[in-house]
Formats: structure tokens, C-alpha cells, sequence
């Protein structure tokens, strides 16, 4: 059955190449049209230079909005590397964005721990050309500090493997259930316009990825299937020897990802601030992510020798890392009152739980062979002296 979309008004050279390939091929499965919309390796919308993060882009992250974020992150990876015993701390990062987040954690631990900074080593892992670009130009006053590599190419000996929003835009399968069955969602082309055909599915690992989380999508509801996330957590896990592992994302476990009143699945996609539902129009120009699944994540990660240390939400841990203490800080140094109002709106937005980052994003800390060490992010909050 061929469901119809809105027609496409702006068709852009993407979308011009996907049709052909949709039309030659009889239909894609919705993870290859995601792959080559976000990373087509000419007009892909990570790919291609464009503002992307950030006022003059299409969606804020947390480390876009403050650098109290990194700074934050900065003094939870202190207390990691004070825990581990080799000399040299090694951070790697994966899809950095623009650089913001490796900048302010190297800023802040410049600032506050000049001894680790000295003997820290920072890796940036990045797709994206454009990307690349920017985390060079914004990291200037690191140089020397930071290096780049490939994705099979790091490891940890010893140190903090880190990601901020990498994993929501990993391509996903979108499928829907229906008389039982777990059926996925093709590609095909419609009178010009892109459509979808909800077809039975000939990917086995949809089914199995099912059955390995035990948990999935209940009759007529549709739902995402990001089947990279867990060979992507298992390969991370691999690659440390001792150490940490920090995801931060926006997204549930398996079971409140799956439940039943979530009928129609979490992809979404931005464009200029703009959110919207329909991946197929402006295609190459607006960002496709869909919210993560913690409970696979998780699960992949204790068979790559990898322990969940803390799970919760963003505003726990940033409260728990001073979040407070740091907002009445600055207020203190603003010049006026003007000036402390509007910080404290800014910073609102990485705490409040609906309309801002604060509850739909999570924090995941595991650790390899580090034991099961009391994290600063698990200060209680009523501990903390001014709530
Ligand atoms: C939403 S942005 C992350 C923003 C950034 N972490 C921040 O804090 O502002 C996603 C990033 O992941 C990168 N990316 C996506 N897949 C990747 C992969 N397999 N390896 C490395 N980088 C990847 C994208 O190019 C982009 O830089």
C-alpha cells in the first residue's frame, strides 16, 4: 500500500539523485534515504557546508547554548581521571558538532585543573568535512592539543570516550506492526513525489534486534529501529581498554520508546528552528533525528564489557555538578540585572524538564574495568545547600 505525502515543492539536487535511485530500485528502505539525506557524501545535510548549530542554523544543542554545560561535563571528567591510574587521560569525542563542547571542557579544565589538562590528550572523530573545518577554526587555541582521526582508527588506553546528540542522528528503519507482524518502511517514488509503501521486510536483523532487546512496537503503532546504535556502543566498548564512556542524547528506554500511546514513532526533523514530521521535503537541508533507545545502548554495552555507572536525566546531573552554584556564580559577575535576567533564561533551557533539554535528555555513564566508583554527577540534590 503507497501512503501519500504532501508533494515535494523544493526539490534540491538530492533529492533529484534520490529519486532517481528510488525509481531505478524499486524502493529503499527508509535507513538508506535517512543515510544519504544526512551523509550523502556531496549534498548529504552534514555534508554539506551550512550553518547547522546554533542561531544562524536549524537547532540548538546544550553546548551551543552555554559553556557552563562543558564546563560541567568538564569537572565530571576530572573526577574520571582522578579515579584512573595511567598518566595520561585520554578523551576522545564523537560528533562534535562545531567544536563547541571539546572547547569548553578543554576551557575549563585549562582553567581548573591545569595539571590534567597538561597530561590530557583530546580526539575529535567527525564525518563530516565541514564539520572538521569548524572544530579546527574554533579549537585554534588548543592547537597541538587536539587531534583528529577516523572512526576505526582511536582507542583508550586509559581516559573518557564522550558523544553529544551523535547517536539520534545515526539512520534508522522505521517499521509498523500490523497483524502481528513487524513490516518496514520503503522509499518509493509517487507521480514525482517521494511516498512511502509499508512492505513485509527482508532485513532478519529488524526481528532479531526485537527479540535481543525483548521489548518492541505494539499492534498499528509505528516506531524507529536504529540498528547502528548497538553495533556502534559494542565497537566503542572494544576499543577501551580502561575507562569511561559519557552518551548524552535525548531520547527513553526501550520500553517507554515502544509504548503503546507513542503511536506514530520519534522522528522528527529541523529546519531554521522549525520542527516538522516530513523527511521528504527540502531534502539535504533540514536535519532527520529520531530519540534514542538507552535500554539497547545499554544492553550493548555489557556485552562489550561495558557497566552502567548512572542513568538519569540531563538536569540531574548538571545539578549535581554545581549546576546551581555555577548560575549564582555568574549572576554574581553580570554587569547588571538585565544581564543576570537573561542568563538565567538562557541556562533555564538545559534544566526545565518540558519545554527545554532538562528530562527528555539523558546521561549515560559506563565504565570498563573502573569498578563501581561514587560519580559527582550522583551528588543527592537535596544535598545541595539552596533548593
Ligand atoms: C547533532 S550533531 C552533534 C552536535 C555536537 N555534539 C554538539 O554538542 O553541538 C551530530 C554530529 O555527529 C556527526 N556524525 C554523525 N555520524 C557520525 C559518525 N558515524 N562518526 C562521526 N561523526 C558523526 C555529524 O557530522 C555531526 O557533527
Amino acid at each position: 500500500m503507497t501512503q501519500q505525502i504532501p508533494p515535494q515543492t523544493n526539490i534540491s539536487q538530492l533529492a533529484a539523485l534520490l529519486h532517481k535511485q528510488v525509481q531505478t530500485a524499486g524502493g529503499i528502505s527508509f535507513a538508506d534515504f535517512m543515510a544519504q539525506a544526512l551523509y550523502h557524501p556531496q549534498y548529504g545535510y552534514y555534508i554539506a557546508p551550512r550553518d547547522r548549530i546554533g542561531k544562524s542554523g536549524d537547532f540548538f544543542t546544550s553546548s551551543s547554548v552555554n559553556r557552563i554545560f562543558g564546563h560541567l561535563v568538564a569537572r565530571q571528567l576530572a573526577q574520571m581521571a582522578e579515579l584512573l591510574t595511567a598518566e595520561t587521560f585520554q578523551i576522545v569525542e564523537q560528533g562534535g558538532g562545531e567544536g563547541h563542547l571539546a572547547l569548553d571542557i578543554l576551557e575549563a579544565l585549562a582553567e581548573e585543573s591545569p595539571e590534567l589538562y597538561a597530561r590530557s590528550t583530546y580526539t575529535l572523530v567527525e564525518v563530516s568535512p565541514d564539520n572538521c573545518q569548524r572544530q579546527r577554526h574554533n579549537l585554534n587555541a588548543h592547537v597541538g592539543k587536539v587531534t583528529w582521526c577516523a572512526e576505526n582508527d582511536w582507542s583508550i588506553t586509559s581516559g573518557c570516550f564522550v558523544s553529544n546528540e551523535l547517536v539520534d542522528a545515526f539512520p534508522v528503519h522505521v517499521v509498523e506492526k500490523h497483524s502481528g507482524v513487524v513490516q518496514e518502511v520503503f522509499v518509493v517514488s509517487h507521480e514525482g513525489s517521494f511516498a512511502e509503501e509499508v512492505r513485509e521486510s527482508t532485513n532478519p536483523r529488524l526481528t532479531e534486534h526485537f527479540a535481543w532487546l525483548g521489548c518492541g512496537p505494539v499492534e498499528g503503532n509505528r516506531a524507529e529501529v536504529n540498528l547502528v546504535a548497538p553495533d556502534w556502543m559494542r565497537q566503542v566498548g572494544q576499543r577501551i581498554e580502561q575507562g569511561f564512556v559519557l552518551t548524552i542524547d535525548y531520547g527513553y528506554p526501550a520500553e517507554e520508546l515502544y509504548a503503546p500511546h507513542r503511536r506514530a514513532g520519534t522522528l522528527m526533523c529541523y529546519h531554521r528552528h522549525q520542527a516538522d514530521d516530513n523527511p521528504y521535503e527540502s531534502v539535504g537541508e533540514k536535519d532527520i533525528t529520531t530519540h534514542v533507545d538507552f535500554t539497547a545502548l545499554r544492553k550493548a554495552g555489557s556485552e562489550a564489557g561495558l557497566e552502567t555507572l548512572w542513568f538519569g536525566e540531563q538536569y540531574r546531573f548538571l545539578l549535581g555538578l554545581g549546576f546551581f552554584e555555577e548560575l549564582l556564580r555568574l549572576e554574581a559577575a553580570a554587569s547588571d540585572e538585565n544581564e543576570a535576567r537573561a542568563l538565567r533564561l538562557t541556562l533555564k533551557n538545559l534544566i526545565v524538564p518540558e519545554a527545554g533539554m532538562g528530562e527528555t535528555f539523558k546521561m549515560l555513564i559506563q565504565g570498563k574495568n573502573v569498578g563501581t566508583p561514587e560519580l559527582l554527577c550522583n551528588r543527592a540534590i537535596g544535598s545541595i545547600p539552596f533548593v
